[in-house]
């Protein structure tokens, strides 16, 4: 029976993990093959723990694994060296082929975990880990005197060898301690590097021995206005206010700011190390570096600090005394950071002061130089030269291509509007990471579609043949922080979008639904470890509401042990605010504010519901319907579909409320508007919801339903009307700045799941 289920082991999978075994089998991310048994493995104080043949080499595994197991039943475990009934084992497996494999055979009668190298060993413990219950996270020691373990066969491996998350703590800059937490979490879903942006024009991070200033002085700032938009969305969220223990008074003036010493550094470098995740630094250049030309003015081509057109005014690459500068920065960070790759940044670096230099023109008249972006380029090219020297593999935002790259430096691809960069780079032979902006980009506000999106994030861009797609290394999340000024903040802001794109990462096989069933047990362990994560979504209502004669209000729970607390006088609901009933009837207009808690006391996102009372809007006679709807398209930035000019460029039909792929050629700016009508199939209150990157609004029998307008990353907003079964006009328009797209429009009825809203359902419009 068990060879049978290794031989057919994803037919086995399919069959055997159900939704029940997603609570016995909580694992993200997924195991590579994963065979349920029956019965269970049980730990207890008396149970034997034996290490491998050559425990030295894994000391630090088994100290965790130790730890762990301490932590949970109160007492260490007792070691032998010879494997026995109702042990576990620990056992080298040279026969894995990657460092990072790892086997766990549990039966009832013992549990054995085998590795080829220590990062398996520490993988294996993350997995069994999640197998434990989430009492054992509480340090408190939970003393627990048995630990049941499901019995299963489980084999697994790595997909992708970079499974990244990036941290800036320039923007706003976050603790030692929170370092050591954000490494935590990466380390329990397996992920294995922490790209960390460590300086930029708000802020220098890393001490530089050679140019304190980079930090005594360069580490802090006056509030700038990012904190002023913090500031004011503190009034109401208070995740928003910036932390103040990053607050000092120093000569009068109130500083924001801190920066980690290169002791500070080594501490964090080594837990990281401890855990199998590896730091890259990233000293962004030339760039973004108004912090160092502040305390370093010659760095600048002619000493000016400031901002240009787009970007702040760059460091100078036509002055020798850069380069000294340059290379003596990365003397140190090449000294103090282990890893292999040092991240130059090198993107939006606005060029104005380099065409304006008598010392770039000689530099790209000597250099035979056409432009400056190949000024940029032989920047890079020298910095990479250097690298190579320190024995450092160079990393670089996707503009290194612009000015031509070398065959040898790693693309970060990031600018979702620029899609042929990561293909043009594999097929040169570059390395690449994807962080493409949608849906990579975490600073983006986590909407309801944000779990799906990452989770069906594909790392392999279109257009690559399989020998190509050898050259995308992985995928990474990226954090800036410009409006994350708290750690409450940041996790929120990442947690659990993370776990999906681990899942993404390590497993990359579609099991959503699993995944979903997976994480709600995933919470109960994150409430453990202090975790502010974002509550799953609650169901069951849109922002604008309608009733007719009465309204029921029916919230669905997503995790039965979560609290909906509301208000109706316009306050933030509280913990101490009222429990919304079962079911809340409405018949009076009014405006409810919901928040769900978790019993960790977590709120989760505030939904305001405004109810109308309103009749049935009567339907229309359509003479000629024709299937389809009319789409014009206009050319041009506009910032609101109120701003959409008035003549179309161009006219099409389209069989649904959506933008064809491919509109706005080469990813630029443009408006559309679609209309026609829509024939709703029987009399009821529908619901509808508009996700839109960047802008759009939704009408029906011309007025407004979804307002969703304003350039902004993809993100859903929703609306009710009361419609009589058949013909009602319908308009959307949209507004693209340019970057890549999304429109998405769904419908329920009457509480039900939300779907898209069928092609049938649409016409007259042309
Ligand atoms: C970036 O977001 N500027 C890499």
């Amino acid at each position: 029976m068990r060879k049978q289920c290794w031989l057919a082991a994803a037919l086995c999978l399919l069959l055997q993990v159900t939704f029940a075994q997603s609570a016995r089998y909580p694992i993200i991310p997924w195991p590579q093959q994963l065979v349920p048994q029956s019965g269970s493995f049980v730990i207890t104080p008396a149970t034997k723990l034996v290490l491998p043949a050559h425990p030295s080499a894994f000391m630090i595994e088994t100290a965790q694994l130790e730890a762990l197991l301490t932590q949970a039943l109160g007492k260490p475990l007792s070691t032998a060296t010879k494997a026995s009934k109702g042990a576990i084992v620990l056992r080298q497996n040279p026969s894995l082929t990657g460092e990072e494999d790892y086997t766990l055979d549990i039966s009832t009668t013992q549990l054995l975990m085998t590795a080829k190298s220590p990062a398996g060993f520490f993988r294996a413990i993350q997995t069994l880990r999640q197998l434990m219950p989430a009492s054992i996270e509480d340090t408190r020691t939970p003393d627990l005197k048995r630990i049941e373990l499901p019995a299963m066969q489980l084999k697994d491996q790595p997909v992708y060898a970079w499974r990244g998350m990036h941290l800036d703590v320039s923007r706003h800059f976050f603790s030692v301690d929170y370092l050591k937490k954000f490494i935590d979490l990466l380390a329990l879903y397996k992920m294995n590097k922490l790209h960390l942006h460590l300086t930029d024009d708000q802020g220098w991070r890393i001490e530089i021995k050679k140019y304190p200033l980079l930090t005594t002085q360069g580490a802090w700032r006056e509030f700038n206005n990012q904190d002023s938009v913090c500031m004011e969305k503190a009034a109401t969220n208070p995740d928003m206010a910036i932390d103040t223990s990053h607050i000092i008074h120093k000569d009068g003036k109130t500083l924001y700011g801190g920066f980690y010493t290169q002791e500070q550094m080594k501490d964090i470098i080594r837990y990281a190390a401890a855990r199998h995740i590896e730091i890259i630094p990233e000293v962004d250049m030339p760039g973004h570096m108004m912090a160092a030309i502040r305390q370093y003015p010659f760095l600048a081509c002619s000493g000016e600090i400031g901002w240009g057109k787009t970007f702040s005014t760059p460091i100078c690459p036509c002055n020798e005394s850069t380069f000294a500068f340059a290379e003596d920065v990365f003397t140190e960070i090449a000294a103090l950071f282990p890893s292999k790759y040092i991240h130059l940044g090198a993107d939006e670096v606005e060029k104005t002061s380099w065409a304006a230099s008598p010392a770039c023109a000689e530099v790209m008249k000597a250099n035979n130089l056409k432009s400056v972006e190949e000024l940029q380029s032989y920047f890079v090219k020298r910095m990479e030269k250097f690298f190579h020297s320190k024995g450092k593999t160079l990393i670089g935002w996707d503009e290194i291509l612009e000015g031509g790259i070398s065959p040898t430096a790693v693309l970060m691809y990031w600018r979702s509007w620029v899609p042929d960069a990561p293909v043009n780079a594999a097929r040169h032979g570059n390395s690449v990471i994807m962080t493409p902006g949608n849906p990579l980009y975490f600073d983006g506000p986590p909407d309801r579609n944000s779990l799906y999106n990452v989770y069906h994030f594909q790392p392999i861009p279109k257009g690559l043949t399989a020998e190509e797609a050898k050259h995308i290394m992985g995928a990474q999340a990226n954090i800036w922080t410009e409006y994350i000024p708290s750690e409450k903040r940041a996790d929120y802001m990442f947690m659990p979008r993370m776990t999906a794109l681990a899942e993404v990462l390590w497993t990359n096989k579609n099991n959503y639904d699993n995944y979903l069933q997976r994480l709600n047990e995933q919470y109960k362990r994150l409430d453990m470890l202090g975790v502010h994560y974002r509550l799953p979504d609650l169901d069951g209502f849109t922002e604008d509401n309608v009733f007719v004669d009465k309204g029921i209000l029916e919230v669905k729970k997503p995790l039965t042990d979560m609290t909906i607390r509301y208000t109706t006088d316009g306050s933030i609901p509280a913990e101490n605010s009222t429990v919304l009933p079962a079911q809340y009837i409405i018949n009076t207009p009014q405006t409810i504010k919901l928040a769900a808690f978790s019993p960790a006391g977590n709120r989760g996102d505030i939904y305001t519901l405004r109810y109308r009372q309103e009749a049935y809007r009567p339907s229309t006679v359509v003479k000629d319907a024709r299937p389809g709807l009319k789409l014009d398209y206009y050319t041009g930035a506009f910032k609101s579909v109120t701003k959409i000019k008035a003549e179309p460029d161009s006219t099409i039909r389209v069989n649904n409320l959506l933008v064809p792929e491919g509109m706005g050629k080469g990813g630029g700016a443009f408006g559309a508007r679609i209309q026609g009508y829509i024939n709703i199939p029987a009399t009821g209150i529908y619901s509808f919801y508009v996700t839109v990157d960047d802008g759009g609004i939704l009408y029906i029998d011309d007025q407004e339903v979804v307002n969703n307008d304003g350039w902004h990353a993809p993100f859903q907003k929703s609306g009710q009307v009361a419609l009589e079964k058949g013909w009602h006009p319908v308009k959307l328009a949209f507004v693209e700045g340019g970057g890549g797209y999304t429109l998405k429009v769904e419908y329920s009825v009457n509480g039900s799941k939300l779907q898209p809203v069928p092609d049938s359902w649409f016409g007259a419009g042309l």
